[in-house]
């Protein structure tokens, strides 16, 4: 089917109390690998591209990749743009394809990060696709983003309201204790402030940083309101390490291939575990009734 909006996929997620997983890929394999675990569990799933990924292989080839990938699927897939800084490659990804994008202006001052979030609603609007935004900046290492994370300050629950309120976002991204990268000492994540956010703007929201934080977490965050679950740091490990496990289990093999599918297979296991974790597991026609 063709690629879906954000916005169904996650009014549904929170309705029914589970999360989609957000993975960001690296090659057409790791997509593949994507789609073919949500498909064998009968799941949704959010496939995001960071910025660096977008300027590694430009926007067309990744949006060629994921529509192929979709059309042959029966699962819904988003392509989702994540952590969006810059306008230009914003309009890009909604004019190539792209069926929801993140506008990160959680560096700016709140008026700012508004004024630039209410211009790529209306462009997301105009395309038929989803928004998420943030305020409060996350902290730890994404791609090229680099935030102190004892710099950071838990998002003002206040601020949230009047930002979702002002805004027709399908995913609210915020500062609630979780930060990218691998942790460097146990999270300690502010449930009370995501189920006061929650309450308060009824939009689903994104839990960031999720390589590393335990299965209790994310059950609770998912019970509380996050509905769309970041994960990057933990399959750029799989990614590298299942490759290499391969040479070091098999270490006179010249042949690319076999490497590519252990590849393959690590990396589809632990997209499947995630997906079974967050409660997505069976909820494909769930997604699809909202759509209609
Ligand atoms: P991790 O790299 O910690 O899994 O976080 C991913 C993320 O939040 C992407 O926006």
């Amino acid at each position: 089917m063709p690629l879906v909006s954000l916005e169904p996929v996650l009014k549904t997620a929170l309705r029914d109390k589970f999360a989609v997983a957000a993975f960001n890929p690296v090659d057409y394999a790791s997509m593949k690998a994507m789609v073919r675990a949500a498909e064998e569990i009968d799941s949704p799933v959010i496939i995001q591209s960071s910025a660096k990924t977008i300027r590694y292989y430009g926007h067309a080839a990744l949006a060629a990749w994921m529509r192929e990938l979709a059309a042959d699927s029966a699962v819904p897939v988003v392509l989702h743009l994540d952590h969006g800084k810059d306008m230009q490659m914003i309009r890009t990804c909604i004019d190539s394809g792209w069926t929801s994008v993140m506008i990160d202006a959680s560096d700016k001052p709140f008026e700012e990060n508004l004024q630039l979030t209410g211009q790529v609603v209306e462009w997301a609007a105009q395309a038929g696709i989803g928004v998420e935004a943030e305020i409060g900046e996350i902290g730890g290492v994404e791609e090229d983003l680099v935030v102190d994370e004892d710099s950071v300050t838990l998002t003002d629950p206040e601020e949230a309201e009047r930002f979702c309120k002002a805004l027709d976002l399908s995913a609210f991204a915020a500062q609630i204790g979780t930060a990218h990268g691998n942790y460097r000492r146990e999270p300690s994540v502010a449930f009370d402030l995501i189920a006061d956010i929650n309450r308060r703007t009824g939009t689903p929201m994104a839990l960031h940083g999720g390589t590393g934080l335990s299965e209790d977490t994310f059950r609770r965050c998912i019970e509380l309101g996050c509905a769309k679950i970041n994960i990057s740091t933990n399959l750029k490990h799989v990614f590298i390490d299942s490759f290499t496990q391969f040479k070091a289990d098999n270490p006179n093999n010249y042949e690319p291939l076999n490497y590519l599918s252990a590849q393959f297979d690590a990396l589809k296991a632990l997209f499947k575990a995630k997906m079974t974790l967050f409660g997505s597991a069976g909820k494909s026609a769930a997604v699809l009734a909202s759509i209609g």
